[in-house]
């Protein structure tokens, strides 16, 4: 144990040095290697339940709404089926994660999830995992890195979603429009592919124009900020906003408020995520439509992890179902959401 303290150590330290509050949800406990590895008479391992499987997350940060209902879903599911979490935040910083990863690795725990702040600049650390027989499952968001690396991804289509958005503000507009585009963190996997899936129907409709994308960082602070400066830029002329997610369009709207339009009227909205607070702009004529992202992963998650470390095949990529919401219906379905 004495290289997994010093590693939780650093990474203490580490986090302390960089203003950070949070910590793993749950201290690494020694833990029996008996339970682990072969011993010198048997060499059959023995199989994992939940109540025995030792799993180290690594989450992005908290930097939406979507982002703490989905860091609440894999806590609650791992307490109600008594799994050994440990739960890592990276405070949005991909130093953290590898940092994480590394002291995963040094607790030899069963199986590891991440959610990739940004697709790249990886380095090793994932083949370290595979190297120390660790499998790895992406979760919500994954990392660009070849598929020996990982064993499933379980996660939202983003391109998918980029393309519903564009659909929805076709019909919307009528297929002329001026668009701003609320990007989220630079080089995420749902950032770059919500812009393609988003563009690919748009190339189809020449009266639908971007005439700017700035990156909101997924935060409705930034995205207040943003559209603040974009709204000085083009004033009137911008008719749409495609917001990558409900945060950075919360924020949008409140800047579209204050620079004296009507967000939903003069200039339609559009996001992604379908929080609730989503459903209560929706309700008050501010938002247009949000796109589902499923933020409740910890019950999927968990079940893949077992069957991972219990050696059996899974897909390489689980899907998650979403739909779409408008305003029509959006009171009736806004007390059964539950994020
Ligand atoms: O990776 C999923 C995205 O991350 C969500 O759309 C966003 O709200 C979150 O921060």
């Amino acid at each position: 144990m004495k290289i997994s303290r010093t590693l939780m150590a650093v990474l203490a330290l580490l986090l302390f040095m960089q203003g950070c509050t949070s910590q793993p949800a749950k201290a690494p406990t020694p833990r029996p290697s008996s339970t682990l590895q072969p011993t010198a008479t048997s060499t059959v391992r023995p199989k994992k339940t939940f109540q025995n499987l030792v799993v180290g997350f690594s989450q992005i940060g908290a930097e939406s709404e979507w982002r703490t209902a989905d860091t609440d879903s894999i806590k609650q599911e791992a307490a109600r089926l008594g799994v050994d979490l440990i739960f890592m935040d990276a405070q949005q910083e991909q130093a953290n994660q590898i940092l994480a990863i590394q002291t995963f690795i040094a607790e030899k725990v069963d199986v590891i999830g991440i959610s990739a702040v940004v697709e790249t600049g990886w380095g090793n650390v994932f083949q370290e995992a595979k190297a120390a027989g660790i499998p790895i499952i992406f979760v919500d968001r994954p990392a660009d890195v070849t598929t020996d690396e990982y064993v499933t991804y379980l996660g939202s289509d983003f391109l998918e979603e980029g393309r519903k958005a564009a659909r929805v503000m076709v019909k919307l507009t009528g297929g002329t429009a001026n668009i701003v585009e609320l990007s989220g963190t630079i080089d995420s996997a749902p950032a770059v592919d919500r812009s393609i899936g988003f563009r690919d129907i748009l190339q189809n409709f020449p009266g639908m124009q971007i005439i700017d994308s700035e990156s909101g960082d997924f935060t409705r602070a930034r995205g207040l900020e943003v559209m603040r400066t974009i709204l000085q830029k083009y004033g009137k002329n911008i008719t749409a906003v495609f917001a990558q997610n409900d945060d950075m369009g919360l924020g949008a709207i409140q800047a579209i408020q204050e620079y004296g339009l009507k967000p939903g009227v003069d200039i339609k909205i559009v996001s992604v995520d379908a929080e609730k607070e989503a459903f209560e702009a929706m309700i008050a004529g501010t938002l247009n439509a949000t796109v589902e992202c499923n933020p409740l992963l910890g019950p999927q998650f968990f079940e893949l992890a077992l069957k991972v470390a219990n050696g059996e095949a899974v897909p390489k990529r689980v899907p998650s179902i979403e739909g779409i919401f408008y305003p029509d219906n959006a009171a009736q379905i806004l007390p059964t959401r539950k994020y």
